[in-house]
């Protein structure tokens, strides 16, 4: 496919109808993790404009930060710290709607506000985890953990 984005409008479900196929087409044929990770970042970065997207991968008892977009982050979570550790160790997605009011938050920046962890599986065990910050309060729904799994699902391959 051509690698220019057509960035969709509409309800938050029609822009992530539109966005799902195109990061699909990106990955087709790539089987390199990083490349494909960076791409998925990318792509909700420029659809959505939130404010931090990335990846943290699974480094023995640790997630370490991966390919994102926005400003620097954390480099290391330990499992069950934090929003990313937790959504690890409980191997489910999390959505916060106000980052003040999780316990255990790392608060990588002040300017995040709200947050959604969706991990990411690979022969039923989690591999990593997506992580989409807001600087909104309350950014994130069930709408965005539907289609976010489905964008982590679709990924084909992730370094370990
Ligand atoms: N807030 C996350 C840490 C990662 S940064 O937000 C990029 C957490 O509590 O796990």
């Amino acid at each position: 496919m051509s690698e220019d984005l057509q960035i969709a409008g509409g309800t938050k479900a029609e822009q992530y109808a539109s966005l799902l196929p195109q990061i699909k087409a990106l990955m087709e044929g790539e089987i390199d993790g990083t490349a494909n990770l960076a791409n998925v970042a990318a792509a909700l970065k420029e659809q959505f404009g939130w404010f931090w997207v990335g990846f943290y991968l699974v480094r023995g008892t640790e997630l370490v930060v991966g390919p994102f977009q926005g400003p620097v982050a954390c480099t290391r979570i330990r499992k069950g710290r934090g929003v990313c550790g937790t959504a690890w160790e409980e191997a489910r997605t999390l959505i916060v709607p106000d980052v003040e009011k999780f316990p255990g938050h790392i608060a990588c920046s002040s300017l995040s506000r709200s947050e959604i962890v969706v991990p990411v599986f690979k022969g039923g065990e989690v591999v990593g985890v997506l992580d989409v910050d807001s600087a909104e309060l309350d950014a994130f729904d069930e709408t965005d953990r539907e289609w976010l799994e489905r964008v982590v699902k679709a990924i084909p391959g992730i370094n370990s």
